[in-house]
């Protein structure tokens, strides 16, 4: 069989990545072989986001482009799948008409036959049925993964029922389903196996897993991945703050593989906002859980996701939130300007904040934050930190022309910091290190978004900048 190439462009979360692997290895058993330039494909497909208006744009832009590209070699096939394809199905083929597939988020595992009927009969499908209730995952790969990657994301449930007013993804994933625990062990235990040290559990809500199909509780199935020979580190994301169970928090203490890091997400600090965005949960008993993940484990790192301009937002609320930014002294916030969705019922809120308003907003909020992720990695300076090795720094290709330069590698923190680290020993010379190591490093300079270490016994005489 000639080899076909595919290119693949995911925008959006990290389920988006998780689910463009899945195409990817569904893909290549019909012959499919990946490549990094667009121009060289005879399958293009883009994994889409709707969260936010920017996100949806960006996936029309890289389109525009594709269309350009189909001029010139009409036999190209362009696919659309994701959260965007799913809320806009037929529409996008009527508004361009060179899209080959619209794939629905529900729809990953019929790909490899989708696209082989396009193949052969040259027509345009969509495909954006329903997700099935009850979520088999019988699509994903079982077979061992060539590339060794040392951390691994792994999606343990679909979809969400929290129906903020500001969000999407209730419409575009469907109902929350969660995933059998022995599908998802034996995903991890195939990925270990593969060369993964550290794996991430996705879902919209991790906190809420197995309730509905009555599978234990989302602590039960840490403490099962957290038996996996052969695995160091687990994660999640994300959790919602009225989900976050004392018997999870416990886990931070209990579960030796779990790391000390929870991406928390609050939104907003005033109460009155939480209200009209359907949280479901004070700014009080947000701080009270904060306080209880710190009680538990003194290290643990806390991120956030913040909305400002949400409809209504007064001067007032939005001093609430930098209040509690103060109060909390988040490792890290990812913030965003409102913006309005199809289906969230924000969208019909009156009050809504001018474009000028919520980017002043966004700069005072990230201005402030920046003083708090600096302060926070300022508190590292001086320990000795464990570091799951990911790859040779960026800064180390860009200094590649220096063949004498002494190679810098990247890797994370049990925090989740990123430490980018010399590999030089005690004597100077280069010790034999590699993806997927975990390697001690003594931390000794604070920057605005990393660390700078050296690895434990080095000599100090070279330093990064
Ligand atoms: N399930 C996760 C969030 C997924 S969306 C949770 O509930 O924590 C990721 C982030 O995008 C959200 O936390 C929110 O901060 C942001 N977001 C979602 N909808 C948005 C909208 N309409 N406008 C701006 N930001 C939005
Ligand atoms: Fe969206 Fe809320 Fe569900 Fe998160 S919990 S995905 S913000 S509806
Ligand atoms: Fe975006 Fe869909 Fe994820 S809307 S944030 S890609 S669930």
């Amino acid at each position: 069989m000639t080899p076909k190439y595919l290119y693949l462009n995911t925008i959006g979360c990290q389920m988006n990545v998780y689910d463009t692997e899945q195409m990817a290895a569904g893909l290549s058993r019909i012959g499919y072989v990946q490549t990094f330039a667009p121009e060289s494909a005879d399958l293009v497909i883009v994994n889409t986001c709707s969260v936010r208006a920017k996100a949806e744009q960006k996936a029309f832009s890289f389109l525009g482009r594709m269309a350009k590209l189909k001029r010139r070699k009409p036999h190209l096939i362009v696919g659309v799948a994701g959260c965007v394809a799913q809320q806009e199905g037929e529409k996008i083929i009527a508004r361009m008409p060179y899209v080959d597939l619209v794939l629905g988020t529900g729809a990953i595992g019929r790909l490899p036959r989708l696209v082989t009927q396009i193949e052969s009969r040259r027509r345009q499908i969509v495909d954006v049925r329903a997700a099935d209730v009850k979520e088999t995952f019988a699509h994903v790969s079982r077979s061992q993964r060539e590339d060794s990657q040392a951390s691994r994301f792994v999606t343990i449930m679909r979809g969400c029922d929290n129906y903020c007013a500001y969000c999407v993804v209730p419409y575009v994933r469907g109902p929350e389903r969660s995933r059998q625990p022995q599908s998802i062990l034996r995903e991890i235990r195939a990925l270990v196996d593969a060369g993964a040290r550290e794996v991430t559990l996705l879902g919209q809500n991790v906190n809420s897993y197995g309730k509905k199909e009555g599978w234990g509780t989302f602590t039960d199935l840490l403490a099962g991945v957290n038996e996996i020979e052969g695995l160091h580190r687990i994660r999640f994301t994300t959790s919602h703050p009225k989900d976050l169970s004392p018997e999870l928090i416990q886990g931070f203490a209990a579960l030796p593989k779990l790391c000390p890091h929870i991406h928390l997400p609050v939104q907003s600090g005033a109460n009155a906002v939480l209200k009209r965005m359907k949280r479901r949960y004070t700014r009080e008993v947000y701080l009270d859980k904060v306080h209880q993940l710190r009680d538990t484990c003194p290290e643990i790192a806390i991120t956030s996701d913040m909305i400002v301009g949400f409809p209504g937002e007064t001067d007032a609320d939005f001093e609430q939130t930098l209040d509690l930014v103060k109060t909390v002294g988040f490792d890290g916030l990812f913030a965003f300007m409102y913006s309005d969705r199809p289906h969230a019922p924000a969208r019909r809120y009156d009050r809504k904040i001018s474009e000028a308003e919520k980017s002043d907003r966004l700069q005072a909020l990230l201005d402030l934050q920046s003083h708090y992720t600096l302060k926070r990695n300022q508190t590292m300076v001086g320990s000795r930190q464990q570091v799951l090795i990911e790859g040779v720094s960026k800064r180390h290709t860009d200094d590649s022309l220096k063949p004498d330069a002494p190679r810098q590698w990247t890797g994370r923190t049990r925090t989740n910091k990123i430490v980018n680290f010399h590999q030089l020993n005690d004597s100077g010379s280069a010790d034999e290190i590699s993806i997927g190591q975990l390697v001690d490093v003594d931390i000794e300079r604070a920057l605005a978004h990393s660390l700078w270490g050296a690895r434990s016994g080095d000599s100090s005489g070279t330093r990064g900048s």
